[in-house]
């Protein structure tokens, strides 16, 4: 079997509507990530990442979101990218987000700074609208 052959994986779509979904969505991309070559270890911090991302979709995005999972090639590499939509209120301040400790939910705190340091990449589009991030990570 050709290297490349597990990254023709169609993308996962996920809606996240409540907490039941973000666990399925974890397991989704446990198996996305292995079936996609990634190591075990690397699998679970791309489920982390995701169910963090999920938690926050219920928490602070009115559970209302929905999120996909892709992977494609970068050069030789596979990268796996996880972009996490929601309609909520936006996230108020960036910056602060990304600060461990940080939460307006009583939560830890700990799941974007998390996010951001377990995937390579992590861009975040919000406004009052809602909410797009989109994770990446390489093989
Ligand atoms: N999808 C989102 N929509 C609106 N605000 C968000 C979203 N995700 C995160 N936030 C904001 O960023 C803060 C930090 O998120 P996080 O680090 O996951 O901590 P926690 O969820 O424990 O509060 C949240 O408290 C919230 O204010
Ligand atoms: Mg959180």
């Amino acid at each position: 079997m050709n290297d490349e052959a597990p990254c023709l994986l169609d993308a996962v779509h996920i809606p996240i509507q409540d907490y039941a979904d973000v666990a399925e969505a974890g397991r989704n991309a446990l198996l996305f990530a292995e079936a996609c070559g990634f190591s075990k270890v690397l699998a679970y911090y791309i489920a982390t990442a995701v169910i963090e991302l999920g938690n926050n979709i219920m928490a602070h995005a009115d559970s209302d979101g929905s999120i996909v999972l892709t992977s494609q090639f970068e050069d030789t590499r596979i990268v796996i990218e996880i972009i996490a939509e929601d309609r909520g209120p936006g996230i108020f301040d960036v910056d602060l987000a990304l600060t461990d400790g940080y939460t307006t939910n009583n939560g830890l705190g700990c799941g974007l700074p998390g996010v951001a340091r377990l995937m390579d990449e992590l861009h975040i589009e919000t406004s009052d609208q809602g909410t797009r991030i989109r994770a990446r990570k390489r093989r």
